[in-house]
């Protein structure tokens, strides 16, 4: 890329500038450096659709109760097990018959790993929670859904182990110091979903049967009395869904006004990355052209049918990254729901691009300013703990 690259940015200088600016309700959101920024992981081979570790096992039919669908879940398995031991692996099961059954139930798995900080208990976590459905279509046969949503999983088990040691080097700068900073307890969530998807057509009754069945769960499901939070629902501080992601140029719009903060973060992360010459795919579009509204701007027209509204229905607060342009055919990328979305098309650069703006997004989430090595060296893990905690005490000195 050259300098000429600059001038096509995918965002106005400015809006960058102004968002750096805003003040967030509620919590200290520090941005992260464009430092950190340049030294976060790249996926390198990881995303190759033939034999690349993240991505290629997934590009398979995967329809639920399926063999594949058993595969695919032991990839997810297997990957945190192997490479992010910290990681505490649960399912959450349900039956369902469903149009194409003849009346048998079809089993549904929910794979749900996390992160808590060390020594918290169960009930006083709060998560930002990353979101993707793991199943495919069961039509037309052969089916893959690369963008929907193989992609989005690979994107989200890079971005996790990208941020795994920085979270560890914070947890454990905290603990040697015993800083007051523990009082709030931020963990991480990763969720991918089961059936998803129709199986005749969509209907409320032939859809979202993994998200149905965990958000139903989890709202009843009670922790010990006397935690920060009553359920694992209410534990979610934001529900992150990643759908139909990894052809070229996406639009993703801001579906929901308490969480367009949020979405203008991304937006900046994204503007960011591209001024850094850190994104390979062609400049083109905004990502996000909603970036420079007022939430109150925003278009109020309901949002996409998606995993998201059994949780929306019960009050977690939702971003939807998901590649929706009203103006197209379908409102989707041209291969949705067809043999087409498969490995060949997707536009790889856009996976990876993808991977390393939401990589940027939750390091800056959880607050890992200072804790990744970068290229100028190691972690700063003390520095950075001093900094955070010269910021709080300042923060609240001011109020
Ligand atoms: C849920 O299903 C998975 C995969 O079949 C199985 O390994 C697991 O033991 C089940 N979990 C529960 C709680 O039934
Ligand atoms: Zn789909």
């Amino acid at each position: 890329m050259s300098v000429a690259y600059h001038g096509l940015c995918r965002h106005l200088f400015l809006l960058g500038l102004s968002l750096l600016m805003l003040l967030l309700p509620g919590e200290a959101y520090e941005s992260i450096s464009d430092e950190t920024l340049r030294s976060l992981p790249r996926p390198g081979n990881d995303f190759d659709i033939n034999d690349g570790a993240l991505l290629s096992p997934i590009l398979i039919p995967r329809v639920p109760g399926t063999p594949g669908s058993t595969a695919v879940l032991n990839h997810f398995v297997d990957f945190f097990q192997t490479t992010l031991p910290e990681w505490k692996i649960e399912f959450q099961n349900s039956t369902s018959t469903t149009p194409m059954s003849n009346g048998k139930n079809v089993p549904f798995v929910n794979f749900i790993a996390s992160r808590d900080p060390p020594g918290a208990s169960p009930g006083d976590v709060e998560y930002v929670t990353f979101v993707a459905h793991y199943d495919s279509k069961l039509e037309p046969e052969g089916f893959i859904g690369a963008i929907d949503s193989a992609a989005p999983c690979a994107i989200i088990m890079h971005m996790m182990r990208s941020i795994d040691i920085a979270l560890g080097n914070k947890w454990d700068a905290m603990q040697k110091t015993k800083t007051s900073s523990l009082d709030r307890k931020w963990g991480i969530q990763v969720i991918f979903l089961d059936g998803e998807e129709a199986f005749e057509s969509w209907t409320a009754d032939d859809s979202l049967y993994g998200a149905r069945s965990l958000a139903e769960q989890w709202e009843t499901q009670m922790h010990p009395a006397m935690s920060d939070f009553r359920t694992p629902l209410s534990a979610i501080s934001l529900f992150v869904l990643l759908d139909l992601l990894g052809s070229q140029g996406p639009s993703i719009l801001s579906y929901y006004q308490t969480t367009h903060w949020a979405y203008k973060h991304l937006a900046s992360l994204e503007q960011r990355l591209c001024s850094l010459d850190m994104f390979k795919s062609s400049p083109g579009a905004p990502w996000f052209p909603d970036a420079a509204k007022d939430e109150h701007e925003l278009k109020t027209f309901g949002g996409i049918q998606d995993d998201h509204l059994p949780f929306l229905a019960r009050g977690v607060e939702i971003l939807h990254l998901i590649d929706f342009t009203p103006t197209r055919r379908t409102g989707f990328q041209p291969v949705w729901h067809t043999i087409d979305d498969d490995g060949e098309h997707l536009d790889i650069n856009t996976v990876e691009d993808w991977s390393m703006l939401m990589t940027a997004f939750a390091a800056e989430w959880m607050d890992l300013e200072g804790y990744f090595d970068t290229i100028d060296g190691p972690a700063r893990r003390d520095e950075a703990l001093a900094n955070a905690e010269a910021t709080r005490l300042a923060k609240k000195d001011e109020l």
